[in-house]
């Protein structure tokens, strides 16, 4: 597996500011990937070489491993202070799992997720606490996210019962009554249950969830894509405001590029547990060089005829393959129509591809593929 670098096994605060790797085998190539971006600050987050492989097993009495799925295989990237990173790939890519390791609601296989400074893959008991308070999440379902037998009032005031530091109890009814004015919810609506609301305002209750301890990092793993596309807006422009308001970062999950757009300063493509492509929403809806991000944003719908006519559209043979069985070398190789025998050996690095490296043009970003080339995808944009 992917190395680590030297200060972050140390457990001492990683001073690099933008490491994306994928398969990185040595110290020097990662430190070759570098390329720090003075202007966004300190990231808030970092995220390296991160596994989780889910075991398989056979047998019922005496169970034994006969294979893993390699959810997330070797993910790494960084999140700003105040910046919302959108991820986005096809179902099964990985996305959920990442969120679930970065709330530590699972147990990561290998890598590390420094929280200033902390690795919190290896933190437990009150430390892991007070990291958790700061990390929260907002779920895709609406529907299913949320206790039908508890009130909003009680949804929204749950955090407090484990951190009841923030709220007082006697203080509780009235910080949740904010938290609904907060999210446009009307607060006398305490005392209703999930089923009364509409999709986009049980969503609203998600989010007020999710403010509730004053996290400074929010998770949101598809929070619109149950929603109906005239709903998506509000609640996407809720959480915009919600970030100047708060100070947050947000990471952005979406299987759907359109929407991560909107919201996004830097989006990251990921494909079968590995990150293919990184990089500002600018550099990767108008300059992708990546093939399977070219073939995603291909399959975006253009509502101007003209535009859309004037497309190729890039349609991507064959399924993805298991996860429990990834292809050799480069992932993405078994539907890329620029596959060669070296995309089969060796497994592409997240790098400033060597054709762009040093220019100044907006093709130089992280793209994991051997033979990175610009594409504009018309209309995509
Ligand atoms: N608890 C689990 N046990 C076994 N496999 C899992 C588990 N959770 C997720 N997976 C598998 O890991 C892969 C990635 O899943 P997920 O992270 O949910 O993808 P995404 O959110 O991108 O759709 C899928 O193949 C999924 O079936
Ligand atoms: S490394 Fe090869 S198979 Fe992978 S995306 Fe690039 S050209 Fe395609
Ligand atoms: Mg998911």
């Amino acid at each position: 597996m992917a190395d680590t670098r030297e200060q972050d096994r140390d457990g001492a605060t990683p001073n690099v500011s933008d490491v994306h790797t994928t398969d990185a085998s040595t110290t020097a190539e990662v430190e070759a990937v570098l390329d720090a971006p003075a202007e966004r600050g300190e990231p808030i987050l970092q995220v390296r070489n991160l596994v989780k492989h889910f075991p398989l097993t056979q047998g019922v009495l005496f169970k034994k491993q006969v294979g893993a799925v390699k959810a997330v295989d070797g993910v790494s990237f960084d999140l700003y202070k105040g910046e919302t990173l959108g991820i986005v790939g096809e179902s099964g890519c990985g996305k959920s799992t990442v969120a679930k390791l970065l709330m530590t609601l699972e147990t990561a296989t290998s890598g590390e997720v420094f929280y200033k400074g902390q690795d919190i893959t290896k933190l437990s008991g009150r430390a892991l606490k007070a990291v958790r308070r700061n990390i929260q999440m907002v779920f895709q379902d609406p529907y299913t996210s949320l206790n039908p037998r508890m009130t909003v009032g009680d949804i929204i005031g749950e955090p407090f019962e484990i951190h009841p530091e923030v709220a007082p109890k006697g203080d509780r009814r009235k910080r949740v009554q904010e938290l609904l004015d907060v999210v446009g919810l009307n607060p006398e609506y305490i005392n209703r249950y999930p089923h009364q609301f509409s999709g986009g305002q049980r969503q609203r209750i998600g989010i007020a969830r999710g403010l509730a301890l004053n996290p400074e990092i929010i998770i949101c793993d598809e929070p619109v894509s149950a929603l109906d596309v005239s709903v998506q807006a509000q609640v996407v422009n809720l959480m915009e405001k919600l970030q100047d308001e708060f100070d947050l970062s947000y990471i952005f999950i979406a299987h759907d590029l359109s929407i991560v757009r909107h919201i996004s300063d830097r989006v990251g493509v990921m494909y079968l547990g590995r990150m293919a492509e990184i990089g500002t929403d600018a550099e990767i809806y108008e300059h992708p060089t990546h093939p399977y991000t070219q073939a995603l944003l291909s399959a975006v719908p253009v509502p101007d005829p003209e535009a859309r006519a004037g497309r190729e559209r890039i349609i991507l043979a064959g399924d993805v393959p298991s996860p429990a069985n990834p292809p050799s070398g480069c992932r993405f190789r078994t539907r890329c129509w620029k596959a060669q025998d070296k995309c089969a050996q060796e497994s592409p690095l997240l790098a400033v591809p060597g054709a762009f490296a040093g220019k100044d043009t907006p093709a130089a970003h992280e793209s994991a593929c051997h033979f990175a080339e610009e594409k504009q995808v018309v209309g995509a944009a």
